[in-house]
C-alpha cells in the first residue's frame, strides 16, 4: 500500500477545475492507498490573513473536501497546524536547506516580483515546509499539479540530503502522482483555456455558487459575434462552451447545438441557458451537502479530531526516529 500525501491551501472556494483536476482524483486514490490529505493553514500565513478569515477559509475547504467525497474513515484528513510535528521537522530541514537554492526557486522569484512589499522568510522557506509535510509521513507519492513539481524536486533534494548526511536510507524519495489520461482540464468562461481563480472572478464556477450566480456567470461567458462561417476555426470562447457542454450536458444536447453551429443557426444565448441548467444540476448535490455540513459544528469537530489523531500517530513516529538519527538522545 502506497503512502500518499497532498495539501491544499485554504484560499477560498473550490471551482469545477479544482474538482475535476484534483479533488475527484483524491476521492479515487483514498480507495487504494494510505492517503494523508491536509489543509495547509501554516503555509497560508505567508499572506497574513486575519484570524477570522483564516478560520473561515479552513472551514470552507474542510466542508468542501467532505462534500466532494473525501472520507475521514478511509483517508487521514487533517489540518496542518493540528500537527506541530510538521513545524519541528521544518525547523530541522531548514538547517540543511541552502539560501541559494531557496532563492532560485521559481515560486519565490515570482513572489519577489509580484509582492516586493512582503518578501518574508516564510516565503523563502515555503519549500522546506512543504517537504516537511511530505516526508513527515514518509510519502511515496504526491498528487500535485505542474506548478508544484519544482517544490517536489526540492523535497527529494532535502530528503536525500538528510539520508546522505546521516548515512541512512530513512526517507523514501517521493514522486509526483501522475494521473495521465485521467487528468481533465476544465476551460474558463473568460475565453482562456483553463478555469482559474486568478484575478478574474467571473472565469470560474464554484461548487458553492448559487443557481442565480451560475446563470449570470454563464450568460456573461466570452463568445464571438456568431453565427460565424462554420468552416472557419472556432474562437476560443466558443470552443470552451462546447467543451463545457460535453462535460455537463447529455449527448443529445451536444449534438443539437453542434448541428445548429454547422447550419449557421446557432444562438449562443440558448446554448448558455441549457449549459447553465446542466451545470446547476451537477453542482446542486455538492452545494446541499456543503450547506448542511457547514452548520454541523459537532461533526466538523469530531472529523478534525479524528484526522489529527491519525496523522499524529504517523508524525510522532517519524519525529521520534529522526531525533534519534540526528543525535537528540535522552539521558
Ligand atoms: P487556480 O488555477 O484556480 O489558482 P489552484 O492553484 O487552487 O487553482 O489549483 C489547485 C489544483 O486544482 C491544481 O493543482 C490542479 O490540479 C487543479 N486545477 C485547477 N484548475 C484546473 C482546471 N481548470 N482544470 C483541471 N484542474 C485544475
Ligand atoms: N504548495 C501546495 C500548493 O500551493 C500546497 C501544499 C503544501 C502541498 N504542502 C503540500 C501539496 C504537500 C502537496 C504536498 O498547491
Amino acid at each position: 500500500m502506497k503512502i500518499v500525501v497532498s495539501g491544499i491551501r485554504p484560499t477560498g472556494n473550490l471551482h469545477l477545475g479544482n474538482y475535476f483536476g484534483a479533488i475527484r482524483n483524491f476521492v479515487k486514490m483514498q480507495e487504494e492507498n494510505h492517503c494523508f490529505f491536509f489543509i495547509a493553514d501554516y503555509h497560508s500565513l505567508t499572506t497574513h490573513p486575519t484570524p477570522a478569515d483564516l478560520h473561515g477559509n479552513v472551514k470552507t475547504v474542510l466542508v468542501e473536501f467532505l462534500a466532494c467525497g473525501l472520507d475521514p474513515e478511509k483517508a487521514t484528513l487533517y489540518i496542518q497546524s493540528d500537527l506541530p510535528e510538521t513545524a519541528e521537522l521544518y525547523l530541522l530541514l531548514n538547517m540543511n536547506a541552502y539560501i541559494g537554492e531557496l532563492e532560485r526557486c521559481t515560486s519565490f522569484k515570482e513572489k519577489i516580483r509580484t509582492q516586493p512589499q512582503n518578501v518574508n522568510a516564510g516565503l523563502l522557506t515555503y519549500p522546506t515546509l512543504m517537504a516537511a509535510d511530505i516526508i513527515l509521513h514518509k510519502a511515496h507519492q504526491v498528487p500535485v499539479g505542474k506548478d508544484q513539481e519544482q517544490h517536489l524536486e526540492m523535497t527529494r533534494t532535502f530528503a536525500n540530503r538528510f539520508n546522505r548526511l546521516y548515512k541512512t536510507d530513512y526517507f523514501p524519495e517521493p514522486v509526483a502522482y501522475n494521473f495521465g489520461e485521467e487528468l481533465i482540464k476544465i476551460p474558463g468562461l473568460d475565453g482562456t483555456t483553463k478555469m482559474s481563480k486568478s484575478d478574474n472572478e467571473a472565469s470560474a464556477i464554484y461548487l458553492a455558487d448559487s443557481p442565480e450566480t451560475i446563470r449570470k456567470k454563464i450568460m456573461k461567458a466570452v463568445t464571438d459575434s456568431g453565427p460565424v462561417d462554420p468552416e472557419q476555426p472556432r474562437s476560443q470562447g466558443v470552443i470552451n462552451l462546447f467543451s463545457l457542454l460535453s462535460f455537463f450536458s447529455t449527448h443529445e444536447t451536444v449534438s443539437h447545438f453542434e448541428d445548429h453551429y454547422r447550419a449557421g443557426t446557432i444562438r449562443y444565448g440558448d446554448l448558455k441557458k441549457q449549459l447553465a441548467e446542466d451545470i446547476i444540476r451537477f453542482t446542486a448535490p455538492f452545494r446541499e451537502k456543503m450547506l448542511s455540513l457547514a452548520s454541523d459544528q459537532d461533526y466538523l469537530r469530531k472529523t478534525t479530531a479524528l484526522g489529527a489523531e491519525k496523522a499524529r500517530e504517523s508524525a510522532r513516529k517519524t519525529i521520534r526516529e529522526v531525533r534519534e538519527i540526528i543525535g537528540f538522545k535522552p539521558f
